[in-house]
């Protein structure tokens, strides 16, 4: 049976995913964080901890669902988006991941989705046997050298988010390749977890973005890299800026590269390589939902990596 995560079986799951996802920080800030994030309003109704259950009630797998909104050749889709899936080591190998996933998937199709999202770290024949195809995956490392260095911009502050999100939506007005949504949700969820991470690391606000004239960027610190999660611009000009305070926020930072997943107007800027982990896959929930085909292109910035 599939049901939502309960109070103890929540703490337990974040417990078990620490290890994996746990990015550096120790146990219990972890699983706080996690526990923010979860209850936090941006999480209402978009976000939900699921769980897998035998018919005694023991958990046997859980993951982390999203509710997404996205467009594929320029028809808008409902989407759910599937992160984190975990089985305990003692109860792998018989088939509960999958059975959670087809009966989350069932669900969502029931609920009026076209299609199923996620990014696999695993070997990708795992969930192409589940439905699910493998989207063109790359990234680019970009070295502080080979951005411009022009100065006029400021950090982004609380109250820069609507803007923010009407540049970002603006650039992918015309797209018609698989995309989600620039609707404010995302990069509401994606400061919000930002900020609960840097509370559980003890280190107030964090440095999330930048803003300049037509232009802006949303960013996160890696552990050695500046990880660039949307941009978006108006003119060249503001593009050499927003780089350019990229720059600088490597050089500030000590992060020596910076690091974009290659979609909207950050295509085409850099070398690009295939990436190894978070593959981009998605499976067809609706008969007739608009979907790339295996190997396709989409859209997705590092922002929709949730
Ligand atoms: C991946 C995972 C959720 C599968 O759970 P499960 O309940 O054992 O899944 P199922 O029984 O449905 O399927 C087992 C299959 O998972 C696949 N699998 C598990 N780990 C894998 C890995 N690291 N790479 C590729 N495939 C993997 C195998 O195909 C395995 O089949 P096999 O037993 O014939 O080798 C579980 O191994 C796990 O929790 N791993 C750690 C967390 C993780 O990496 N999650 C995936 C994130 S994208």
């Amino acid at each position: 049976m599939l049901r939502e995560l309960t109070g103890e079986e929540r703490a337990e799951y974040f417990h078990c995913i620490q290890p994996i996802w746990g990015g550096g920080l120790e146990e219990t800030r972890f699983v706080a964080f996690q526990r923010r994030l979860a209850d936090s309003p941006e999480s209402r109704e978009r976000y939900r901890l699921l769980g897998w259950f035998s018919p005694k009630g023991k958990l046997l797998s859980a993951m982390k669902a999203y509710h997404l909104a996205g467009s594929c050749a320029g028809r808008p889709l409902r989407l759910l988006g599937v992160g984190a899936v975990f089985t305990p080591a003692e109860l792998r190998r018989r088939g509960h991941a999958a059975e959670m996933l087809k009966a989350a998937m069932d669900e969502s199709r029931a609920s009026g989705s076209h299609a199923a999202v996620l990014f696999s770290d695993i070997d990708a024949g795992y969930y192409v046997r589940l439905g699910f195809r493998a989207l063109e995956s790359r990234e680019c490392t970009v070295e502080a050298a080979q951005l411009p260095r022009r100065a006029g911009y400021r950090p982004a502050f609380a109250g820069d988010e609507e803007e923010m999100t009407s540049l970002f939506a603006a650039a992918r007005n015309s797209d018609q390749r698989f995309a989600l949504a620039r609707d404010g949700w995302t990069l509401r969820f994606q400061l919000r977890r930002l900020r609960e991470l840097a509370r559980a690391r003890g280190s107030g606000e964090p440095e999330w973005g930048l803003v300049t004239e037509g232009g802006a960027a949303m960013l996160r610190f890696g552990r050695d890299t500046l990880d660039l999660l949307e941009a978006a611009w108006t003119s060249d000009a503001a593009r050499d800026r927003v780089l350019a305070g990229l720059r600088d926020c490597m050089q500030r930072a000590g992060r020596p590269r910076l690091r974009l997943w290659p979609a909207a107007q950050l295509r085409g800027l850099f070398a690009e390589s295939e990436r190894t982990s978070a593959i981009a896959m998605v499976a067809p929930l609706a008969a007739d939902a608009p979907l790339p085909e295996q190997g396709g292109p989409g859209e997705l910035a590092l922002l929709d990596h949730i």
